[in-house]
């Protein structure tokens, strides 16, 4: 009988890298079922995607055992974000769930979620990503090998220093981490200050020895990887969309005969459903964590808002031509109905 293992912890993945092979089964699949690895980089409970992915895991254990089995590996213990494309390419991993920003070396049309202040709140990003229009941009991967099953929602991003950060021309001259975004890159250099790519588990060491003197993330990714410890405060712009693009490899999905893939893709769209319901709330315990921790949260006024807006949105124009201006028009759109 198989066991239903919903997290794999860190003596699990310490088995499971020596084993080194794709073959290794840390959350003691039964023989004969196929094993699908969830490889991501954030934390295994209390972020929208950790739950996302442990859901799934339930779901799936749950409703197709002795056919498929399903094990989750969090916070970058299998593989960091630029690696698990390729590990999933050669057939390692079977589900991943990278920020949409870190599609850029795979399509330019996902440039769309980084555009600063595209969304007005999480309900109109997630109505978006509901949409028939944000299912075709996933079709962009497809020449890549790829193939897109939808998204997770995770938050709008928090800017945070080792200053405080009231005004844009409070940013002037600081280095920021992005993630592998040229539009993230374009968005902090509007705002006179310059930005490193860095990979997410090494953001928390760069603003501790100052490398980096700030970050911008979601409520979650601030709270679970404790970067506001080594932060003056974080100041709530909501500036840009946190979400993920949920992908598996054409060669994994046609191993699979017609039944389980169906029975497979029908659990994932019903659970991406459901998780990304929660995601708000969510997001708003994590603020509150932060804030029970002693942190600094700067809310702004409008009119403190405002500025930001100003200088950050040019972007848009830069990219426009990667992504399309009528698919930027109809994504904004959601912020007027939502
Ligand atoms: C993630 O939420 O998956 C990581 C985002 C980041 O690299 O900042």
């Amino acid at each position: 009988m198989k066991k239903t293992i919903l997290a794999a912890s860190a003596s699990i993945m310490a088995v499971a890298l020596s084993f080194g092979t794709a073959n290794a089964d840390p959350a003691g699949c039964d023989d004969g079922e196929t094993v699908i690895k969830f490889s991501h980089v954030v934390a295994d409970s209390g972020h929208p995607k950790g739950d996302a992915a442990q859901l799934l895991a339930k779901n799936i254990n749950e409703q197709m055992e002795g056919t498929a089995c399903m094990e989750v590996f969090p916070n970058s213990t299998l593989y960091d974000d630029d690696k698990v494309m390729e590990a999933m390419l050669l057939g390692d991993v079977q589900l991943a769930a990278p920020s949409l920003s870190k599609f850029e070396a795979y399509t330019k049309k996902l440039r769309l979620f980084d555009l600063p202040f595209l969304f007005s709140s999480i309900e109109a990003a997630n109505a978006y990503m509901a949409s028939e229009d944000a299912r075709d941009l996933l079709a962009s991967l497809e020449d890549e090998g790829y193939v897109g099953l939808g998204y997770i929602a995770s938050g709008l991003k928090q800017f945070s220093a080792n200053k405080p950060l009231i005004k844009p021309e409070d940013a002037s001259g600081l280095k920021f981490r992005v993630q592998t975004s040229d539009v993230a890159v374009a968005m902090i250099e509007a705002l006179n200050a310059s930005a490193q790519k860095l990979a997410f588990k090494e953001v928390y060491g760069a603003l501790q020895t100052g490398v980096v003197d700030g970050q911008e993330n979601s409520w979650c990714n601030i709270y679970t990887q404790k970067f506001f410890e080594v932060q003056d405060g974080i100041t709530q712009t909501n500036h840009q969309l946190l979400a993920y693009g949920v992908i598996t490899s054409q060669e994994f999905l046609d191993s699979l005969d017609d039944e389980t893939r169906t029975q497979f893709l029908t659990i994932l769209t019903d659970t991406l459903k459901q998780a990304n319901q929660q995601v708000a709330d969510k997001e708003a315990e994590c603020r509150q964590s932060i804030l029970d921790a002693n942190s600094t949260i700067r809310e702004l006024s409008p009119e403190q808002r405002e500025p930001w807006v100003t200088v950050m949105k040019p972007v848009w124009q830069e990219f426009e031509g990667d992504i399309g201006a009528d698919v930027i028009e109809k994504a904004a759109s959601y912020s007027a109905t939502n």
